[in-house]
């Protein structure tokens, strides 16, 4: 029988930071997984079964197995921006409220972005390997010449906060700009980055560089298919900060092995933590380990979101950032 006075039970199923842990301890008894492994289905389920919250990571399925398991569960607060990791009709279905944490890594995530277009222009991980190798080398005119990125054409997929952050940078760096969003960006932020929106085709073929920092959905599953990639100029570089499977990665690694386009810069994966090893062969790839958000600062204040938003559930006030 349950105790209805007793404190609501908070169950965090993936390591956070300390600073968060304590925010949560303030509205609550909190159980949390202190391992960097995804925690075990039996160890989650069993620790669920009294749960009034839960906090998740992007590893964890929150689906019908998860919430089966959690009977009392109110609220689900995702420590991570995308949330294609949770089912949220099944949650909606059930009276489980869903959070996730715009906003705070959003400058992190454009600086990796923008990180990896340098990365695969200057080809700095062919450079990179090549020192690694132990292999002969001198300086040569003609010795790994990339390309620079003024007056080149930046086409961003998704022009939401990191889109736009990532915008601001390669202003910067002097390219130009090119979207592809459902909806127009603010007549004062198109002027700020002289922006122009696209169709998506138009924004392919005519893109120097094409980022995609859209969210993962049915309707974005393989956005970027053989079709798509076939549109793209044959020196183009594609960039990947979003999520895996907005690319078809087989029809990639044939893109890039054919010339059908110059580079690719991924830091997620079709089947993470899984890379297809046709990429691991190619030397025109740049390959990161989902590491966007991964600063100190950046986790922190993530992981200080989710909790500030249970904080607010149990208070019986809304989520700060409700998906
Ligand atoms: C997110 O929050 O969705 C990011 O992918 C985490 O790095």
């Amino acid at each position: 029988m349950s105790d209805d006075n007793a404190a609501p039970r908070i169950v965090v199923c993936g390591r956070i930071p300390e600073p968060a842990i304590d925010t949560l301890r303030t509205a609550g008894e909190v159980w949390a997984w202190d391992r960097d492994e995804v925690i075990p289905a039996d160890v989650r389920n069993w620790e669920l079964a009294t749960a009034d919250v839960a906090v998740t990571l992007l590893t964890d399925r929150v689906d019908d197995a998860f919430l089966d398991a959690a009977p009392r569960l109110r609220h689900v607060a995702n420590v991570a921006v995308g949330f294609n990791n949770i089912d949220v009709d099944a949650c909606r279905a059930r009276g489980v409220t869903v959070s996730n944490t715009p906003g705070v890594l959003t400058d992190a995530t454009a600086d990796l972005a923008m990180a990896l277009i340098l990365m695969t222009t200057r080809r700095l991980g062919e450079g990179e390997r090549l020192i690694r190798s132990g292999e002969p080398w001198q300086w040569g005119m003609f010795m790994m010449l990339g390309t620079g990125l003024q007056q080149r054409r930046l086409g961003i997929i998704g022009m939401g906060g990191i889109g736009t952050a990532l915008a601001r940078r390669a202003r910067a760096f002097g390219m130009s700009i090119a979207y592809h969003n459902r909806s127009a960006i603010s007549d004062e932020v198109a002027r700020e980055l002289h922006a122009e929106r696209l169709d998506l085709d138009e924004l392919l073929s005519t893109s120097d560089i094409v980022s995609l920092n859209c969210p993962y959905s049915e309707a974005t599953h393989h956005l970027i298919d053989g079709r798509a990639l076939r549109l793209m100029r044959d020196d183009a570089v594609l960039i990947n900060t979003a999520r895996g499977p907005v690319v078809d990665e087989a029809a990639l690694v044939n893109a890039l092995r054919e010339g059908i386009i110059g580079a690719a810069g991924l830091d997620v994966y079709e089947n993470e933590p899984e890379v297809h090893p046709g990429l691991c062969d190619l030397d025109n790839v740049v390959l990161l380990p989902h590491l966007g958000s991964a600063t100190i600062e950046t986790r922190t204040a993530m992981a200080q979101l989710a909790a500030r938003n249970v904080v607010e559930v149990l208070a019986g006030r809304a989520p700060l950032t409700p998906v």
